[in-house]
Parts: structure tokens; C-alpha cells; sequence
């Protein structure tokens, strides 16, 4: 079976709320340190970690999962020491062009890989991946799908050109205290938060003018993370950073979801406590973008109040709270209705969830309180994937409920979870919002026309030298 596509690496397990703080907190061991207990062998486990090679490469480093792009599927490889169909034959240099420059031994990389982040990795730090890469069990097995993009993106050397433009350090901002240069180097070149955060130029080159300030990600979108008060995190303290990305939540205000819930569930919540201060310290030093998708502020006395917590942990009382709530709804296709129907059975009447069922909580949430419903509409579109063995996911509502329905949905909860004063999201919004296809910069979706067009050009060019060459001299 064909893996199902996830855009940009909504690929594995998300965090389950049942990650108490508590243990979080306490740090927890690396799994996959290898068996070859050396210190750089321990260090290099650590770094992957922290560059978060899993999210795509898998925690097993065979590879196979597709990455949707513009252009197409680029599937990740196997990175095993396999011989034959990992990197086993790969020398320290060979890895180290292909994290920084996007140089396999025998081709280009396409930046699906995220080398243009990885550029800046030290030599160190390249030393001890290589050192660990070896340890970890080979797997010999070909990848079932293999990249194939159209025409002229399947010539790799094009990546050449796409560098040039593309491959730049950016300055990272002056006076950073050392706690915050270590914060630049995790979140620029290990932890690559730009890959998700910064959007794209026209060609497909991370905006730098728009540094951390949010992008969409398939039907997802990564929120602007500058310390803007509006539309980023201005308000979050460092405390409240690191609580994030230590247990992927922060409560009444944020919830790891999709790709978000990914990073923190393969990667930030490995991170040392001084390393989460240093990427919350220089958070706050970035510069604040502003943008149009302000967070609204929340005005907490509109939440409805959770249920006595003697019903929220007894499943079966809450069974009955929502039979009640439903019978008492009224008519069936209200907003309130509509909501106790088709979610409330798992985020709870009043929006607080199911602790025992370990359901998101979704009161307060950044991402249902922002000026553009566009998350909120495709996470209820969508649903949310990709619960790990133990974390529930939510189902998609496409196909179950209409546009009307969804929009009013959405309305009830921006202002009854979200304590927005008015929410007046359409049918025909959300219809809008549903088949936007995610925007393809220019170059992209012209590549092939101007591709051709070059090609054109050079045969009517070298034709017409040859036309001239041909041609007899004219009798003088
Ligand atoms: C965002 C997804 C992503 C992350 C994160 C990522 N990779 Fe990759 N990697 C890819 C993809 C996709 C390819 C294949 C690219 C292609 O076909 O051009 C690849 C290719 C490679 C290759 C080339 C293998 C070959 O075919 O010869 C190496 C080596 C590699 N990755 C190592 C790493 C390491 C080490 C890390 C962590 C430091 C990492 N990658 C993190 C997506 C990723
Ligand atoms: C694979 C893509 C991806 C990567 C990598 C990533 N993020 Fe995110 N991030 C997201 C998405 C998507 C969301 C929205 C999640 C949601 O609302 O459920 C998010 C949400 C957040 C939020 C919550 C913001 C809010 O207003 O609610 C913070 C803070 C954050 N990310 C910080 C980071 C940092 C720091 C890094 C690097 C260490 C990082 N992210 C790496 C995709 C990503
Ligand atoms: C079968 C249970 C279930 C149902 C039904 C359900 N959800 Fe969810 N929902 C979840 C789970 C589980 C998550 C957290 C997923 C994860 O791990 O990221 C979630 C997450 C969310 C989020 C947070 C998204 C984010 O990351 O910021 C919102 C908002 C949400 N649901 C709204 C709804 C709405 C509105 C409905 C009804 C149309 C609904 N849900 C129906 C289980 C459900």
C-alpha cells in the first residue's frame, strides 16, 4: 500500500496528553543511543535528536516516507548503514557535503532535505552524527516508491542554481548573549524551526524578510513565532516556550498539533533544559514581525466553565451530561447541536475534553482564536492524524458535513472556546478555504513553460548558427 501523503512531514506519532508534565520534566532517556556507549557516539544520538533526522528518515532511519511538494512526492531515503541500499559506504566528508551543501556522492538532493538549514551544522557535530549513523542497525531493504518529479525538476543539477540563490547564511541579530547564539544554532541549523515557520520566496527559498512569522503547511499552518504581541508569541514567557516544547502543550493556550506535535514528539522534548532556555531565549530576541493573522486576546470570562471535575473523570456521568446537552440543544442544526453531535463526544460539552480519554482539551487555543479560521476549518475538514500507538487522532468531516454545517461549527467555537466576540465564518468561506490548494510560488509553477521555452530558444539559436555556417558565400 501506497504510504498515505503527508505534507511537509506530518509523518509520525504525536504527543499524547498522557505525557504528564511532571515526568517531562525530569528528562527523560534517549532512546536509540547505541549499544556502542561512547561519548561521541552518545553526543552524534543527541544531535539527531536535536536536528530531528526521524521526522523524516523514520526512527529507524530506513526512509520511505513521501514529502509533499509543489513539484511532488520527494520521498526520504534510507540513511542505515546498509551498504547497499543506506549509506554505508559513506565517508565523513560525503555526509558532511550532503547535510551542508546537499551533495550525495552520485547527486544533487533536492531541499525537501533540509540541507539549507543543516549548512551552518559544525564540524563537531557532523563528527558525531557520522559516529552514531554507524551504530544503528542496517536495514536492507530497497524504498518501495522513488522519487519522480515532472520535467524540469528531474534534473537534479538544477539544485545547483536553486543553491546560488538559496544557500545563504542569514545574520543572525547582533549582541546575542551566549545562551542565545546557542538558541540561533538549534533553531536555525539543528532543530530547523524556519523549515515550518518562515515562509517561502518564489523559489521555494525560505522569505528571510519574514523571519519566524508563519506559513501554511499543507492544510496545516505554522503560526508566527516572532515576539510580535499580536500575531506571535510576544506574550508567552520563556517559561512558557520551553513548557511547550517540552510537553506540546501549554494549557488554555496552545496545543502541539500535526506537524507541530511531531516535532516536539521526535525531537524538542529530548532537549536538554539548558538548550530549551537557550531556543526560548533567543526567541525573544528575534525581530517582531506583525502580521495580519493577529491571536485575538482572550477574554477568559466567555469560555464556558469546566464541569464539575467529579463528572470530568467519570466517563460514564459525562456520557450523560451529553446525552442531556443534546436533548436540551433544540433544533438539530443549530451551531450548539451541531457541535455536541459531531464533537463532542470526544472534546466534551464544555470544550474541556475527556481527560481520562486523553482528548484534547481545546478551550483557549491559540489556533482557534486567531483572525483567520483557516486552521480551525481544516482541522475539522482534515481531522488530525497520526495518533502514535497510544494517542487517539481525530476523524476528518469533509465528507460528513456540509459547508454550512462546518461554518457554523466553527463559529461556535471561536466564541465559546476561544472567547472571540464574533465569529462570522460562511459556507462559502469555508468552501474558499477547503480547496485552496496550497499556493505555488511563480517560478514553480512556470518551471516547465519557462524550462521549455529556454529549450526552444537554444535549438532556434544553435539552428540559426548552423543556418549561417551552412549557408553558401555569397559570390563577391
Ligand atoms: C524534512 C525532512 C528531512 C529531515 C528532517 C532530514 N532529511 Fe535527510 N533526506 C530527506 C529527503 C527527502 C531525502 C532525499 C532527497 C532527494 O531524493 O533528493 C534525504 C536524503 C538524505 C541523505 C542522502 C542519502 C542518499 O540518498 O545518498 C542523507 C545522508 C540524509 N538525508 C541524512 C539526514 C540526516 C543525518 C538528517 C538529520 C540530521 C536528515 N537527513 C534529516 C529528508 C529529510
Ligand atoms: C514540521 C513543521 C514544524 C517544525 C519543524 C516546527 N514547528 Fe512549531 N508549529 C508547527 C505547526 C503546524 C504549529 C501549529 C500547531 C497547532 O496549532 O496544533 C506549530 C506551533 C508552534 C508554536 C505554538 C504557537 C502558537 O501561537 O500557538 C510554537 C511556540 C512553535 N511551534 C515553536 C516551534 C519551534 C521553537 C520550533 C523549532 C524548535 C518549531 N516550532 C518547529 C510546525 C512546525
Ligand atoms: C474521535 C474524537 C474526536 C472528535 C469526534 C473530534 N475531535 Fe478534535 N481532536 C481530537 C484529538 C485526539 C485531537 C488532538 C490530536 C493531536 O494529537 O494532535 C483533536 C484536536 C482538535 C483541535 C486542536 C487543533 C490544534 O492542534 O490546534 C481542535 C480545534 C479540534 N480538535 C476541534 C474539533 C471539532 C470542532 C470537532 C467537531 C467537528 C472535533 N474536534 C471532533 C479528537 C476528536
Amino acid at each position: 500500500m501506497k504510504p498515505t501523503l503527508k505534507p511537509l512531514s506530518i509523518m509520525l506519532p504525536l504527543l499524547a496528553l498522557s505525557m504528564s508534565s511532571a515526568v517531562m520534566a525530569e528528562g527523560i532517556s534517549l532512546p536509540n543511543v547505541s549499544p556502542a556507549n561512547s561519548d561521541l557516539v552518545n553526543k552524534g544520538a543527541y544531535v539527531a535528536r536535536a536536528a530531528d533526522c526521524m521526522a523524516c528518515h523514520g526512527e529507524d532511519y530506513k526512509g520511505g516516507s513521501p514529502i509533499a511538494t509543489p513539484m511532488g512526492d520527494i520521498y526520504a531515503t534510507n540513511i542505515t548503514p546498509s551498504k547497499r541500499f543506506g549509506i554505508g559506504k559513506y565517508t565523513k566528508q560525503d555526509l558532511k557535503r550532503a547535510l551542508t551543501e546537499g551533495r550525495a556522492p552520485t547527486h544533487r538532493l533536492y531541499p525537501a532535505m533540509p540541507y539549507p538549514d543543516y549548512h551552518g551544522m559544525t564540524d563537531a557535530d557532523i563528527d558525531a552524527l557520522f559516529a552514531y549513523l554507524q551504530t544503528v542497525e542496517p536495514i536492507d531493504e530497497p524504498l518501495e516508491y522513488k522519487t519522480k518529479l515532472p520535467f524540469p525538476f528531474n534534473f537534479r543539477s538544477l539544485m545547483i542554481g536553486w543553491n546560488l540563490v538559496n544557500l545563504t547564511k542569514t545574520e543572525p541579530p547582533k549582541n546575542l548573549t551566549e545562551g542565545q547564539k546557542r538558541g540561533q544554532y538549534l533553531v536555525d541549523h539543528l532543530e530547523h524551526c524556519g523549515t515550518c515557520h518562515t515562509p517561502r520566496n518564489s523559489t521555494m527559498g525560505a522569505d528571510n524578510n519574514k523571519y519566524l512569522a508563519g506559513a501554511p503547511l499543507g492544510s496545516w499552518f505554522a503560526p508566527n513565532i516572532t515576539p510580535d504581541k499580536d500575531s506571535g508569541i510576544g506574550s508567552w514567557s520563556e517559561k512558557d516556550i520551553i513548557t511547550f516544547l517540552r510537553t506540546g502543550e501549554l494549557e488554555g493556550r496552545a496545543y502541539a498539533g500535526g506537524p507541530m506535535g511531531e516535532a516536539v514528539a521526535h525531537s524538542t522534548r529530548y532537549l536538554t533544559d539548558t538548550d530549551l532556555s537557550a531556543i526560548a531565549a533567543y526567541l525573544k530576541a528575534v525581530p517582531a514581525i506583525q502580521t495580519d493573522d493577529k491571536v485575538h486576546h482572550v477574554d477568559s470570562s466567555r469560555f464556558l466553565k469546566p464541569l464539575n471535575t467529579s463528572i470530568t473523570h467519570d466517563l460514564i456521568a459525562q456520557k450523560d451530561v451529553l446525552q442531556r446537552a443534546k436533548d436540551s440543544a433544540g433544533d438539530r442544526n443549530s451551531p450548539k447541536a451541531l457541535y455536541l453531535a459531531a464533537c463532542g463526544s470526544c472534546h466534551g460539552v464544555n470544550g474541556y475534553a475527556q481527560p481520562d480519554a486523553k482528548y484534547a482539551p481545546i478551550v483557549g487555543l491559540t489556533s482557534i482564536r486567531r483572525e483567520r479560521p483557516d486552521m480551525l476549518v481544516n482541522v475539522i475538514a482534515h481531522g488530525v492524524e497520526g495518533a502514535s500507538n497510544t494517542s487517539p487522532s481525530m476523524p476528518a468531516f469533509a465528507k460528513e458535513l456540509n459547508p454550512e454545517q462546518i461554518a457554523k461549527i466553527t463559529n461556535y467555537v471561536r466564541v465559546n472556546f476561544g472567547g472571540v466576540d464574533d465569529s462570522n465564518v460562511s459556507a462559502v468561506d469555508v468552501e474558499r478555504i477547503m480547496t485552496a490548494k496550497p499556493e505555488q510560488p511563480f517560478l514553480i509553477k512556470y518551471a516547465g513553460i519557462l524550462a521549455s521555452l529556454g529549450i526552444i530558444a537554444v535549438i532556434l539559436i544553435v539552428g540559426f548558427i548552423i543556418w549561417r555556417l551552412m549557408r553558401p558565400r555569397r559570390a563577391r
